[in-house]
């Protein structure tokens, strides 16, 4: 077998490995080796590739990936897990660049006219330019180093338009005659950079997720534009798969919130709204844990239902031990996954997965939904925005229409979290003012180890 086609064989199967690691991560019980399958795919087109390219020396290659795995893993090993949608702006924008800088550097030493080249040439250089500073202000964003809120100027528009224009244009001019147009190539870079800080600045932190999923397509893409440059297949392909399953990925979650990614991307959002003031004074109900222990030990049918501050507290390990202990006493316990509770998409299936809670536990929110008049509790930890049920109703309210877990309408809810406080949207929860709802203050993590030694402490009596 010669060369070439031993190499393009090894892409074929890298790219079969890519497509069923992809396809493994659509459910948790195979995720974990789906992105193993995947790893190895990546790994073994890095070592065919660097073994097709003649390399006489290796010591730029070995260089490079020191520094670039010690970033990474240093980054990885002090993200917590809370952290991670910022970590993975980092990581796609990270990626926009590096695609960036082979085309660059494939230009600069290689400039030529032929068009199949000057044309993904170009929109590398601006699909990665903008990659990688809107992904810097998302980082930004995320891990409040920029206020998260959306920033605007008077005639913002009309900039970004006439940036788009003098990137259409500058892309005309460079492709006509690369070879002779160096300086455009530059100005081209530098507005692209521009262009994805205008881009993603009015977008404000609640809809930050999306634009990082967003983000995750346009670094697919361009791994793809960057494969043309270079002639490189694998890179095609595995860039097209990323562009897809990012673009996917950020309309389900705009459906789950029931926006489209028209509205998320220059719709803006409103970050904040002030509760809604109807003249009398609402007052929520607080529960003791003796009390909630009571409602608990007599239930025979209990959805809990995970939202952020079940991440922030880390309470996972102490949600699996109260559901383990509800079950030894007769009760039936499910989860209930709002596709957008948390941060990130599968936030709390890989939670509830860490803590090892059985996967036939979790149920989605359309089918746990009709079954609520049959729950006896609903328990709400750190969820606040994805039980709100405002979103139902009030038209006036940011969330409007996002479907939510329908939890008021179990016999008696309890909801942990630690103060009255908003969550990501800002908006007030008219659920903790309901009549069967009961407030059960302070940190997720505390309150369920609470609950816990109140069984025991029965169980032992
Ligand atoms: P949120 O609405 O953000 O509410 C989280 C709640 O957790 C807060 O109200 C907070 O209240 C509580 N909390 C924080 N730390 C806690 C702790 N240590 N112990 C107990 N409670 C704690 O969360 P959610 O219901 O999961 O909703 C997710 C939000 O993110 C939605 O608005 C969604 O649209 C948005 N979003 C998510 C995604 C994805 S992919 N997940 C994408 C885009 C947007 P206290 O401060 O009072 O404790």
């Amino acid at each position: 077998m010669n060369m070439e086609i031993f190499i393009n064989f090894t892409y074929i199967i890298s790219c079969m490995l890519f497509a069923f690691g992809l396809k493994m991560l659509g459910s948790p019980v195979t995720a974990r080796k789906g992105n193993f399958i995947s790893m190895s795919g990546m790994l073994l087109a890095v070592v065919v590739t660097l073994l097709s390219n003649h390399i006489i020396t290796f010591q730029w290659i070995i260089l490079g990936m020191v520094i670039g795995a010690s970033a990474g893993a240093f980054t990885a090993y002090r993200a917590a897990m809370t952290q991670m949608p910022e970590t993975i702006a980092l990581l796609h924008g990270f990626g926009g660049l590096a695609s960036l800088l082979v085309d660059w550097s494939a230009y600069h030493n290689h400039p030529t006219a032929n068009l199949m080249i000057s044309i993904p040439t170009f929109l590398s250089v601006v699909i990665g330019g903008v990659t990688f500073t809107g992904s810097c202000v998302a980082w930004g964003k995320l891990s409040e180093r920029l206020p998260g809120k959306s920033i605007k100027f008077p005639g913002m528009q009309f900039v970004n338009i006439a940036i788009l224009i003098s990137l259409v244009v500058g892309g005309f001019i460079f492709i006509s005659d690369p070879i002779n147009n160096y300086p455009i190539f530059l100005a081209i870079m530098a507005v692209s950079f521009i262009f994805g800080i205008f881009l993603v600045i009015p977008i404000g932190g609640a809809d930050m997720p999306v634009v990082i999923s967003v983000l995750n397509s346009y670094s697919g893409l361009v791994a793809c534009t960057t494969g043309f440059v270079i002639n490189n297949t694998v890179l095609i392909v595995v860039g097209a798969l990323v562009g897809a399953n990012g673009i996917i990925l950020s309309i389900i979650m705009c459906k789950a919130m029931n926006r489209s990614l028209t509205n998320v991307l220059f719709g803006g959002f409103a970050p904040t709204v002030k509760a809604k003031s109807d003249g009398e004074k609402k007052e929520a109900k607080s529960m003791s844990l003796e009390d909630a222990y009571l409602v608990l030990e007599a239930a025979k049918s209990v959805v809990i239902v995970p939202g952020y501050g079940l991440a922030v507290a880390q309470a996972q390990h102490a949600v699996r031990e109260l559901s383990e202990l509800l079950e030894k006493n007769g009760c039936e316990v499910r989860f209930a996954i709002h596709p957008v509770a948390g941060r990130m998409p599968g936030h709390m299936n890989v939670l509830l997965a860490e803590s090892n809670i059985p996967y036939d536990q979790l149920v989605e929110m359309e089918a746990i939904n009709p079954t609520f008049d049959t729950v006896d509790v609903a328990i709400v930890i750190g969820a606040n925005d994805v039980v709100n049920p405002a979103a139902r109703h009030d038209k006036a309210s940011p969330i409007y229409g996002m479907p939510i877990i329908d939890v008021d309408k179990a016999r008696t809810v309890f909801v942990l979290k630690r103060s009255m406080a908003t969550g990501f949207a800002g908006v007030e929860n008219e659920l903790f003012y309901y009549e069967n709802t009961s407030m059960i203050f302070g940190d997720a993590k505390q309150t369920l180890q609470g609950l816990i030694a109140e069984f025991k402490a029965s169980a032992a009596a």
